[in-house]
C-alpha cells in the first residue's frame, strides 16, 4: 500500500506512504485518491486528513517517474489535488518534516491546512529549471500573497512552517502551527472534528484556495520591479522569469485560465536544454556514487581521526575539511617554519568566515581545535585514514608512502591528492596496495565541491565504498575515476589548454579566448585559470612529460611564459598583469608581443580567429578526450564526466557538463567539426574517439 486509511475519531486518516519521502509516484497517487473516494462514501467519516509516513509528509513528484509517461497516466497530480479540493467534506493536510514541490500543491488543494514546527516548506521546481506545474503558482499567492509566493517559487528555497503561520496580515499558509512534540495526527484529528462539527446546513461551503484572490496594492509596479531584479540574477535560466509570469497571471487572470497558462509554460519550461540539464544534473549527482561491482551493503570502514602529509595549498584546504566535519586531523610536515605557516593560513581563512558572518568565532575556535600539527610519523601512525598532499613528485611520494607503510596501523587508509602521478606506482611502494587509494582534492580544497576518488588497480572495494561515504560526510561530490595521466580532470583539461595555446600560435590573444569560452559560460577562461592556479604547475608537468611522453607537441608560449618568472596571480604577472592585492586581469603588452614574436619565430601568419572555433576547439577537445576515457573505462559513465566538470572546472551548469552538451549539438556534427580541426595547426591532436565514431554513425549521444 502506498497510502493507509483508518478511521480515528469519525475522521479518515490518509497516511502517504511511500519512502523513503512519500514521492507523489503513480501507485501512491491511486491509493490516495481511492482513499479520498471511500472517506467521501462512508456515512460515518465526517472530515479526512492527509499526513505522510516516516520522513516526510511529502516531498514531491516521485523523481523515479521523470522523464517517463507513468507521470502523465491517469489519477495525475492533477487528478488527486482535485479530488481533494472537490471533496464534500473538509480535508485537513498534516504535515511535518518536509512538504515540497507536489506535495505542498496537493496540500493547497485541501481546505485546511495544519503542521509541526520546523517542517521545510518548499516549491523546489525552479531549481531543476521548471515552475510548480500542479497548481502552485496559482494556488500559493491567493494564500500567502504576492510578495511571499513569489520569494518561494523563484528562489526555490525552503522556509521552515513556522514562519508561515502569520494570519496578521491576513495570509498564513497554515491554519494552525501546533508546538513541537505535538502528537500530529491526534490534534489534526481534533482540528478536522472541530471544522466538521461547524458544518450544518446553511453554513458557507467549505474554504478552498481556489476561490480567493490575490491581495495587494500595486501588483503590477511591484511585479515590474521583480521582473528587472529576477531577469538579472537568472543569468541564461530561462525558469526563473517565468515563475514570476506565472504568478503574475494569478493576479491578472480568473483561476481556471491561470491553471491553463501554468501548464502550458510549465511544458514549455521541460523542453528547454536548460532544464534537460539541470535535471541531467540532478541525476548523474546521484548516479556519481555508484559503483556497480561495490554494491551498496559492502563493508565500510569507520573514519573517526585523519592525518594529512604536507601543510601547503591542497594540505591545509583537505585537513579544514575533516575539521568541519568533526572530525581531528593531524597535518604533517618536515619542518616546523612550514607547519606553522600551514596552520596560520588555515586559522586566517576561518577567522575570514567568521568576519563574513557565516561562521560563529566559537565554532571557529572548535574548529582549529580539531587541528594538530606535528613533525613526526609517530603523531599520525593511529589515523584511520591519512592523505599525502606533498610535491608533485613520484619519488618524494614513494618515499612518504613507504613511511607510512612501516608506521600507519593496520587497516588504515593511505590516500594521495595526486592529480596526476600513478597510483598504481604509488600503490606498490607499500606492503599493502589494497588500502592505497587516490582522493584528488580541487583547489581551494576547503570550498571545491569535487572530489576525484581514484580506483588503483589493487584498492579494495571496501577502501573505495568508505571514500565514497567519506566524500559525503565530508560534503565533496564524490566521482571514481580509474588511474590515467590527470585521471578525468586533469587529462581532459590538458586537451583543452592544448587548444588554447595552439589557438595563441595561430592568431588569438589571451584575453580573445578566454572572453570568447567565459561568453560560452564557463566561469574562468584557461589563462585566468592558469594565472590563478600558477602557470609554474603545468610547467613542471609538462617537463615529466617530456621525459615519459615525447612527441606530444605544445605551444612553446607557456614556457616561455614561465621562463620569464611569470607564474600568474602569485608573482603578480602571468598571462594577464596584476595590481598588488588585486585579482583582476589586465592585458599584458608584453605577453602579446611575446605571442606575436613567437608566430613570427615559427613563420606563422597570424589570422583571425572567431570566437566560434576557438569554442569548438575547447569545448571539443574535452568531448574528443572525455569519449576516450569512456571507452577506456576510466570514467564509469558519460554522467560522471560531466559532473567532474560541473563541479570542478566551472563549465555552465546550463550546458549539461561537456558530454551532454556533445549530445545537445549531436555527435556527428562534433565529429565533423574534429574532422575540419584535424586538417589544421598541429591536427594531429584531433585523432577523433572510436567512442564518438561509433555513436555518431548510430546517431546516438554519450547519455543514451
Ligand atoms: P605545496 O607545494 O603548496 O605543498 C606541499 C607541502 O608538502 C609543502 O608544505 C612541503 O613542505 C610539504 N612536504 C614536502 N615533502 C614532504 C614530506 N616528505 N613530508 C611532509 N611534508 C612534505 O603543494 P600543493 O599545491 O599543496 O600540492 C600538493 C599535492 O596536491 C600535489 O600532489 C599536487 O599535484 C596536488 N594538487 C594540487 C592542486 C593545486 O591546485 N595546487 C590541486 C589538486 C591536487
Amino acid at each position: 500500500m502506498s497510502a493507509d486509511y483508518q478511521v480515528q475519531n469519525n475522521v479518515a486518516v490518509i497516511t502517504l506512504n511511500n519512502p523513503p519521502v512519500n514521492g507523489l509516484g503513480l501507485a501512491t497517487r491511486s491509493a490516495a485518491v481511492e482513499a479520498l473516494q471511500r472517506a467521501d462514501s462512508d456515512p460515518a467519516v465526517k472530515a479526512v486528513v492527509i499526513t505522510g509516513a516516516g520522513k516526510a509528509f511529502s516531498g514531491g513528484a516521485d523523481i523515479r517517474e521523470f522523464n517517463s509517461p507513468k507521470a502523465l497516466t491517469e489519477p495525475t497530480l492533477h487528478t488527486l489535488i482535485r479530488t481533494a479540493e472537490s471533496l464534500a467534506k473538509p480535508v485537513v493536510a498534516a504535515i511535518h518534516s518536509v512538504c515540497m514541490g507536489g506535495g505542498l500543491e496537493l496540500a493547497l488543494g485541501c481546505n485546511y491546512r495544519v503542521a509541526l514546527p520546523g517542517a521545510q516548506i518548499a516549491l523546489p521546481e525552479v531549481k531543476l529549471g521548471l515552475l510548480p506545474g500542479a497548481g502552485g503558482t496559482q494556488r500559493l499567492p491567493r494564500v500567502l500573497g504576492l510578495e511571499a509566493s513569489l520569494d518561494m517559487i523563484v528562489s526555490g528555497n525552503p522556509v521552515p512552517s513556522e514562519k508561515l503561520a502569520d494570519k496578521s496580515g491576513g495570509n498564513a499558509l497554515f491554519d494552525e502551527v501546533f508546538p513541537a512534540g505535538t502528537d500530529l495526527v491526534a490534534a489534526a484529528v481534533d482540528f478536522a472534528n472541530k471544522v466538521a462539527d461547524v458544518r450544518r446546513p446553511g453554513a458557507p461551503p467549505l474554504p478552498k484556495v481556489r476561490d480567493r484572490k490575490v491581495e495587494h496594492a500595486d501588483p503590477q509596479g511591484f511585479l515590474e520591479a521583480v521582473r528587472a531584479r529576477v531577469k538579472a540574477a537568472a543569468g541564461a535560466f530561462p525558469a526563473p522569469l517565468e515563475c514570476v509570469e506565472t504568478v503574475a497571471a494569478s493576479v491578472e487572470l480568473p483561476f481556471e485560465e491561470g491553471c491553463k497558462f501554468e501548464r502550458e509554460r510549465f511544458i514549455h519550461l521541460t523542453q528547454t536544454v536548460e532544464s534537460k540539464a539541470l535535471r541531467h544534473a540532478f541525476f548523474a549527482e546521484r548516479a556519481a556514487s555508484k559503483v556497480p561491482d561495490v554494491p551498496a551493503d559492502t563493508p565500510v570502514r569507520e573514519i573517526k581521526s585523519a592525518a594529512v602529509v604536507g601543510a601547503g595549498t591542497m594540505g591545509g584546504g583537505i585537513a579544514m575539511n575533516f575539521a568541519n566535519a568533526g572530525i581531528p586531523v593531524t597535518i604533517l610536515e618536515t619542518k616546523q617554519e612550514a607547519l606553522d605557516k600551514g596552520l596560520a593560513t588555515i586559522r586566517k581563512n576561518y577567522e575570514n568566515t567568521v568576519r563574513k558572518g557565516k561562521l560563529s568565532p566559537e565554532k571557529c575556535e572548535q574548529r582549529m581545535a580539531l587541528v594538530k600539527g606535528s613533525l613526526s610519523y609517530d603523531d599520525i601512525a593511529q589515523a584511520d585514514i591519512v592523505i599525502e598532499a606533498v610535491f608533485e613528485d613520484m619519488g618524494v611520494k614513494e618515499t612518504v608512502f613507504r613511511q607510512l607503510d612501516a608506521v600507519m596501523k593496520p587497516g588504515a587508509i593511505l590516500a594521495s591528492n595526486t592529480s596526476t602521478l600513478d597510483l598504481n606506482r604509488i600503490a606498490a611502494s607499500t606492503s599493502r596496495p589494497q588500502d592505497v587509494i587516490g582522493l584528488h582534492f580541487f583547489s581551494p580544497a576547503n570550498v571545491m565541491k569535487l572530489l576525484e576518488i581514484v580506483r588503483g588497480d589493487a584498492t579494495g572495494k571496501d577502501v573505495l565504498a568508505t571514500a565514497l561515504a567519506l566524500s559525503k560526510k565530508l560534503k565533496k561530490l564524490g566521482v571514481v575515476s580509474g588511474v590515467c595521466d590527470g585521471f578525468i580532470g586533469n587529462r581532459m583539461v590538458e586537451q583543452y589548454i592544448r587548444q588554447a595555446g595552439f589557438l595563441l600560435d595561430e592568431g588569438a590573444l589571451p584575453q580573445q579566448v578566454d572572453r570568447a569560452i567565459e561568453n560560452f559560460g564557463f566561469a574562468m577562461g584557461p589563462f585566468r585559470m592558469g594565472d590563478l592556479a600558477g602557470n609554474d604547475i603545468g610547467w613542471y608537468i609538462r617537463k615529466r612529460r617530456a621525459v615519459e611522453m615525447p612527441g606530444v607537441a605544445y605551444s612553446k608560449t607557456a614556457d616561455l611564459l614561465c621562463e620569464q618568472g611569470r607564474f600568474g596571480q602569485k608573482t603578480g604577472a602571468g598571462w594577464y598583469d596584476y595590481q598588488a592585492g588585486d585579482r583582476t586581469a589586465h592585458p599584458s603588452q608584453a605577453v602579446d608581443e611575446m605571442i606575436v614574436r613567437h608566430s613570427q619565430d615559427l613563420g606563422i601568419a597570424r589570422r583571425e580567429i572567431s570566437d566560434q572555433e576557438i569554442v569548438e576547439r575547447l569545448v571539443y577537445a574535452l568531448v574528443n578526450e572525455g569519449a576516450k576515457i569512456l571507452e577506456e573505462g576510466i570514467a564509469l559513465r558519460a554522467s560522471d564526466i560531466d559532473m567532474v566538470y560541473l563541479s570542478g572546472y566551472g563549465f555552465p551548469l546550463y550546458r549539461g557538463g561537456p558530454m551532454f552538451y556533445a549530445d545537445t549539438v549531436g555527435l556527428a556534427n562534433v565529429l565533423a567539426a574534429i574532422g575540419k580541426y584535424a586538417r589544421g595547426y598541429h591536427g594531429e591532436a584531433w585523432t577523433p574517439a572510436p567512442l564518438l565514431q561509433r555513436l555518431a554513425a548510430e546517431g546516438r549521444g554519450f547519455n543514451g
